[in-house]
């Protein structure tokens, strides 16, 4: 923790209480509360944590007024536009840019550990067919502490380093294969000879009776999806990870902890539900109709892929990710692609309309995500599947970093408490 510079003054009751307060590298100062309780005899309120720094990190850096995401300390579309994903996965995970032998060493380890336990296959077959994409994923994911429990022991680093490596890996050929299963196709084993977006589409669309050749346009943009997803500071989903390791948990059922609220459509659910919507509107006569809705207080409509919590600002995924769905699309021979159209169009109304200027509703990373991975040939269903597998090396880098910080403490937070209290039981003949 830096050193403790100003401080706050908090009056209760006529008494005066000195908080210490922090000032990051980066961003607004903190307000260290710790002692407030045993001090003052108060709690704090904040639901939704809109006001509250649950941790401190070195990671990633958000500055919503400007619209500037950084990973440790590199501006996202330098990254996107420049690196690859396994070299941004091993900043992530180490804090620096790696040499040409450290970046070889990392992605044979993650290479080598591409496929899963054969007796999983089996494991997937326990799912009805149709089941989503995203339930399967939560439940494999979950179950990979019963299959790899050689590496759940959180007080070995070793055992941490191997779990890092091996989600990181197979989190795609796991994502596939529940694809594959979804739409009734074999499951296609990984090749270790392909880069880590090339075998994640060899894997969702290749089968056994045919030659399939990755178009390296699409491997591209492929991996340009996975880099703008990689991590994002402390949002739900990773909040929800934090939490759940607080308490010791291995690090699997972490991480299907952190899938299963990625999946929300306020979180990474909202690529599907965006596409949805944007195929719902389907011409942009029908714009201003939906529009109104998300204006309406009385209608629980929300524009899908705009508006963010830490962004009021465009959210710089955005940007890179609507150049791409031109550069993607233009590449693929779709000049007149009508999904594209309606949400360009979308954009601008919204952009121009005081509803959501005032609010500061800008599109986010799943406005135009979606456009690109379904001209890649995705089901929506696979959108939010794609979501975690981005994300799993952020999930795992905030773990890491957590598990190594000598302040963690098992997550708790109290409450406002507005029940009955202390009251007899009442035998129910007298109800
Ligand atoms: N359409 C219409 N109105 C909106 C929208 C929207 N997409 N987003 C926020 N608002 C309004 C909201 O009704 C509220 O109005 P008022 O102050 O009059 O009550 C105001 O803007 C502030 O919204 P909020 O819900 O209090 O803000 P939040 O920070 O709690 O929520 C959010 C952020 C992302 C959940 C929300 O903007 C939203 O639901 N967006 C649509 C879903 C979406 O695209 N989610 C992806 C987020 S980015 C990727 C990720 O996290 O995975």
């Amino acid at each position: 923790m830096p050193e403790s510079t100003k401080k706050a003054t908090l009056n209760i009751d006529g008494k005066s209480f000195e908080l210490p307060m922090y000032s990051p590298t980066a961003g607004p100062d903190v307000i260290d509360i710790r002692k407030l309780y045993a001090d003052a005899g108060v709690f704090t309120y904040d639901p939704g944590f809109t006001s509250t720094a649950s941790c401190d990190s070195t990671i990633t850096f958000i500055d919503g007024g400007k619209g500037e995401l950084l990973h440790r300390g590199y501006p996202i579309d330098q990254l996107a536009g420049k690196s690859h994903y396994l070299e941004v996965c091993f900043l992530l995970l180490y804090g620096y840019l790696p040499s040409a032998a450290e970046l070889e060493d990392f992605e044979t380890r993650v290479t080598r550990h591409t496929m899963v336990h054969e007796q999983m296959h089996y494991f997937f077959r326990g799912f009805r067919r149709d089941s989503h994409p995203m339930a399967t994923l939560v439940g494999v994911v979950g179950a990979m502490s019963a299959f790899y429990h050689d590496s759940t022991d959180v007080g070995d680093p070793w055992h941490r380093e191997v779990a890092a490596i091996r989600l990181i890996a197979k989190l795609p050929t796991i994502a596939a294969m529940a694809y594959k299963y979804s739409i009734g196709q074999p499951f296609v084993y990984p090749r270790n000879d392909l880069d880590y977006a090339s075998n994640f589409l060899h894997m969702c669309f290749s089968v056994p009776a045919e030659d399939y050749h990755v178009n390296p346009i699409i491997a591209r943009a492929m991996d340009r999806i996975f880099i703008l997803h990689a991590d994002h500071e402390q949002n739900a989903s990773t909040s929800t990870v934090r939490l759940a390791s607080s308490s010791g948990a291995n690090p699997f059922a972490c991480i299907a902890a952190g899938i299963a609220c990625l999946w929300g459509p306020a979180h990474g659910g909202a690529n599907q539900a965006c596409l949805e919507m944007l195929r719902e509107i389907g011409t942009v006569d029908r714009i201003p109709e939906f529009i109104a809705r998300a204006k309406d207080k009385n209608d629980p409509f929300r524009l899908m892929g705009f508006g963010h919590r830490v962004y009021k600002n465009t959210d710089p995924r955005a940007k890179v990710l609507k150049q791409s769905a031109d550069e993607v699309l233009e590449l693929l021979g779709v000049d007149d692609n009508p999904l594209l159209q309606v949400a360009k169009e979308l954009e601008q109304v919204a952009l121009n309309d005081p509803y959501f200027v005032e609010k500061k509703l800008f599109p986010n990373v799943d406005f135009y995500s979606g456009i690109i991975l379904e001209a890649i040939g995705f089901p929506t269903s696979m959108f939010t599947p794609i979501f975690a597998l981005s994300r799993t090396v952020g999930w795992i880098s905030q773990w890491k970093e957590m598990i190594d910080d000598p302040q963690m403490k098992i997550g708790r937070p109290r409450q406002l408490y507005l029940g009955e209290t202390n009251r007899d039981y009442v035998d129910i003949e007298n109800r």
